[in-house]
């Protein structure tokens, strides 16, 4: 963060702290340590990003509202991250933010950059399947990592997302997630989130991954998609509440800085008992499609390394890195 935005940001949580009353220039050039001219000039800047902020000559100043709309500077201010989203770049309109992910990222965008944008008019799904983006309603966003593990334990950063998502889920929307495996998030069973991991890698070493993390957020019912191999449904449907998506943000940055470092240090054993306690439909009975094959199955649960831990066709425990599930809904 350059010294400009840096200030900025002092200026802005200053704003907030004192959001019910007036501070005046002199107690904000004495505490940010700058002039009153520029204080002055910040206030301006800020008002041209959409923050709205009255000044009163001998009270000084208060702020009204904090813009709506997203920009690189509105997602920065106030997230409260040490390096994830450190560089965001945001789109209003883009194809795919994993196309941009992976073009910076082989240009050597550094760990922890974010893309996001307000509407993707290519947005990709899991299975090369199209992921609906609608503009303005929901959270597309990619995220470069440039983590030292071995390629074959990237799975276990896709858990590890939906693990993050669920949780900022369940303690900031107040809703009961549950992760369908290996990283849909369903709201009473029904889709309001997609997760896509895509890694360049070598033999033995990550270049970089990028995870994708489409969220259904503020789509009322007649917008969200009407895929026929699933429902899906928004944070807005079924909370009954607009969100403000810089918000929903900036707390999934947090989380995810988080639960990532702390993955790094102590390994998967924590993600996969969190991971699992949002199981969907772990002991119950499923229907497993492989490549090969396609039976009825007890779900266990997964394995130490992320994989899907089930019974095969011969009722014996196995492993499996790639499968579609699926069940028998009861009553149709
Ligand atoms: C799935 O469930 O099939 C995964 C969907 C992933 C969608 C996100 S939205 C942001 C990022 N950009 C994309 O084009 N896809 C991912």
């Amino acid at each position: 963060m350059d010294k400009m935005e840096s200030t900025r940001n002092k200026l802005i949580a200053l704003l907030e702290e004192n959001k019910d009353q007036y501070i005046s220039g002199q107690k904000m050039s004495d505490q940010l340590n700058i002039s009153r001219s520029a204080i002055w000039k910040h206030m301006k800047e800020l008002e041209k990003d959409g923050y709205e902020i009255e000044g009163k000559s001998r009270k000084g100043y208060r702020i009204i509202s904090f813009p709506d709309k997203l920009s690189e500077n509105t997602l920065q201010w106030g997230l409260r991250t040490k390096w994830l989203g450190k560089t965001i770049v945001h789109r209003e309109i883009i194809d795919s933010t994993q196309f941009l992910a992976h073009q910076l990222a082989r240009e050597g965008a550094a760990h922890g950059t974010v893309i996001i944008a307000d509407e993707q008019t290519k947005g990709k799904g899991r299975m090369n399947r199209a992921w609906h983006s609608a503009p303005g309603h929901g959270i597309w966003m990619s995220i470069i990592l440039r983590p030292q593990l071995l390629p074959y334990l990237a799975t276990q950063l896709t858990l590890l997302t939906a693990t993050v998502l669920a949780d900022v889920i369940a303690e900031h929307i107040e809703l009961r997630p549950q992760i369908k495996w290996p990283n849909d998030i369903l709201i009473n069973g029904k889709k309001t989130v997609g997760i896509l991991t895509e890694m360049q890698s070598e033999q033995d070493q990550i270049q970089y991954v990028v995870i994708g993390m489409g969220i259904n957020v503020n789509q009322p019912t007649n917008e969200l998609p009407n895929d026929i191999s699933y429902k899906a449904t928004s944070l807005n449907v079924e909370s009954g509440k607009e969100w403000d998506i810089k918000e929903v943000i900036q707390y999934i940055l947090q989380t995810f800085e988080k639960s990532y470092e702390s993955y790094i240090e102590n390994g998967f054993p924590e993600v996969k008992k969190k991971w699992e306690s949002y199981g969907f439909k772990i002991g119950e009975m499923i229907d497993i499609k492989t490549m090969q094959n396609a039976w009825r199955s007890e779900f266990l649960g997964i394995a130490e390394d992320g994989a899907l831990l089930a019974t095969d066709p011969d009722g014996n425990e196995t492993k499996l890195y790639s499968a579609e599930i699926a069940w028998f809904k009861e009553g149709n």
